[in-house]
């Protein structure tokens, strides 16, 4: 039996790919706790967590060559803790590498893109570490139309390959379990729990990818399934407990679904000692507060203050027309506005000590990798609206620090959270004043918030809401000629917005149905007031980005 003080854990040390969070997301999707820490960590520093019952590693894929001159390592107390390792890609020929076999320097040459891998049937299956393939059904369809040598009716399945080295001798005492047509060592392993992949089982394009991590962490490192939400409720609920005693604490809602499950969780744990604090700052979308009063003041039961700013944020914002300015603005007013709360709120009874915040563990990984630093920089300059204020002396309870996007949805589900709340699409903190393109006033904000209002309900209408990252409108400056009725037009241009995403730092523009593009189109026109015109936006991103500013 796992305790919430001590569970399983698999360990995956990131090299740098751009998989490797995808890693730890689908070790946690097979019910088992893996955290991503950077290749360097060492054992010792891995043991130190008394909460961690280490039972294997992963070794993530990753940019290098072994033969780089820095290429990364890792501490050789792993390789030698006689625990299991899987090696991906990188991490397979770092394997090869380290423990004495020879890898191939590729000189420019690279497979990339998906392959066709054949599991080799002649491998002694009585040893257990041998079994990475084991169980994995392939159907017909799958296999009949690659030309390959059919010598003993083979295993096969489609995988992910991207590298450029290659292991063209094996270190001693490892096997190979399967080649491609360009690969004669695409998997290996060795008698005592060792595995390297050159391929990539943790992403989509390897379809039988999640069988063989699955075998990885049943079959070779004898993990059980343990990690589930309500065992991270649990913990977390612990933890919260132990960390704030008989403290105040003050948490900052966005309407977002981070913010109120890191709510819900600190209000299990503590009761009244938390309050939420919903700051009105005038660029809402329609009902938004409202939403937020119902949902947690009346049905959850969470004492809310709301705060109305409205006033101090429009009066701040008028005339400007920089978006970063704007989002300098209202980032500084927020601050001032949840400051001044705090400060009443200690002083109506006991001093508040803390500050809940709804982190989640893609930051607190991009915070500390090297492979997204720049780009994740530029997101948290982002993130701060609604973030900590910097001068505040409060101190930090982050529930969600250790938990994905679908974990804490899967969480706040089982609080009581409304579906409605959980599958939200993310909105920016300076919300939709850097959707207005050009000054803000409470005129434009009101035209915005009825086009949006339209796009999102047809969207919901044609039940696909789930199926997208992102979509509003946008409200442009640019103004054009229409007519209506009998009428000459001269009025704004409302662009809608809709993509496709994983992460958010790619995206592609969503190929919405025609005839759900002209019921928004149509409706925008005739409904809203001072707008003659509709477009779409067809960019990705890159080269563009999500958001108009
Ligand atoms: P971009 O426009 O950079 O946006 O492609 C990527 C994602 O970030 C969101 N975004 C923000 N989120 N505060 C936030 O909490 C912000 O200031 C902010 N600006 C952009 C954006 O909506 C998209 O989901």
């Amino acid at each position: 039996m796992q305790s919430p003080e001590r569970r399983q854990a698999i360990i995956v040390l990131d090299f740098g790919s751009q998989y490797s969070r995808l890693i730890t997301r689908r070790v946690r999707e097979c019910h088992v706790y893996s955290e991503l820490v950077p290749a360097t960590t060492t054992l010792a520093q891995l043991q130190q967590n008394p909460h961690l019952d280490i039972r294997g590693f992963i070794l993530s894929g990753g940019p290098s060559s072994v033969y780089d001159e820095q290429a990364p390592s890792c501490d050789p107390a792993i390789l030698q803790s006689g625990l299991p390792i899987l090696g991906i890609c990188y991490g397979m020929q770092l394997l090869a590498q380290q423990l004495g076999g020879h890898v191939a320097y590729a000189s420019g040459k690279r497979e990339y893109g998906p392959a066709t891998i054949e599991v080799l049937d002649s491998v002694a299956k009585d040893e257990q570490n041998f079994r990475i393939f084991e169980g994995i059904a392939i159907s017909p369809a799958q296999t009949e139309h690659l030309d390959l040598p059919r010598s003993e009716t083979p295993l096969r399945l489609s995988a992910w390959m991207s590298h450029g080295d290659s292991i063209d001798r094996l270190p001693p005492g490892f096997v190979v379990l399967a080649r491609t047509e360009s690969t004669t060592v695409a998997a290996m392993a060795s008698p005592q729990g060792l595995v390297g992949l050159q391929f990539h089982p943790e992403v989509t394009h390897t379809p039988q990818g999640k069988a063989i991590i699955r075998n990885f962490l049943f079959r070779i490192c004898g993990c059980e399934p343990g990690w589930t939400a309500s065992s991270a409720i649990e913990e977390a609920l612990e933890q919260i407990r132990q960390r704030v005693g008989q403290e105040r604490v003050i948490c900052g809602l966005s309407g977002g679904v981070d913010s109120a499950v890191a709510a819900l969780l600190v209000h299990k744990a503590i009761g009244n000692q938390l309050t939420c604090v919903f700051v009105d700052t005038g660029c809402l979308r329609a009902g938004e507060r409202e939403q937020v009063v119902d949902t947690f003041s009346r049905h959850l039961h969470i004492p809310l203050v709301v705060v109305d700013a409205r006033q101090r944020f429009l009066a701040r914002l008028a005339g400007v027309i920089d978006p970063e300015q704007k989002r300098k603005i209202i980032g500084e007013e927020f601050i001032r506005v949840f400051e001044e709360e705090a400060l009443r709120l200690s002083e109506q009874g006991e001093p508040i000590a803390f500050l809940a915040q709804g982190t989640l563990y893609p930051d607190v990984i991009e915070s500390t990798s090297h492979d997204t630093a720049s780009t994740a920089t530029r997101i948290k300059t982002h993130h701060n609206v609604g973030g900590l204020p910097a001068e505040m002396s409060l101190k930090l309870v982050e529930p969600l620090r250790m938990l994905f996007k679908d974990e804490v949805r899967e969480i706040g589900v089982a609080l009581g959270l409304p579906e409605d709340w959980v599958w939200r699409h993310p909105f920016p903190g300076p919300g939709l004043a850097i959707r207005i393109i050009g000054a803000v006033d409470e005129a434009q904000l009101e035209t915005l918030r009825a086009a949006d209002t339209i796009v999102i309900e047809e969207i919901r209408r044609a039940g696909i809401y789930r199926e997208l990252g992102q979509a509003f409108a946008v409200l442009t400056p640019l103004q054009s000629v229409g007519v209506m009725g009998d009428g000459r037009t001269y009025a704004n241009v409302v662009a809608i917005r809709a993509v496709t995403t994983g992460d958010f730092m790619t995206a592609d523009w969503a190929k919405l149905p025609p005839d759900l593009l002209g019921r928004i189109s149509n409706r925008i026109v005739n409904e809203v007031p001072g707008v003659n015109r509709v477009v779409y936006d067809i960019t990705s991103k890159p080269p563009a980005t999500i958001e108009w500013e």
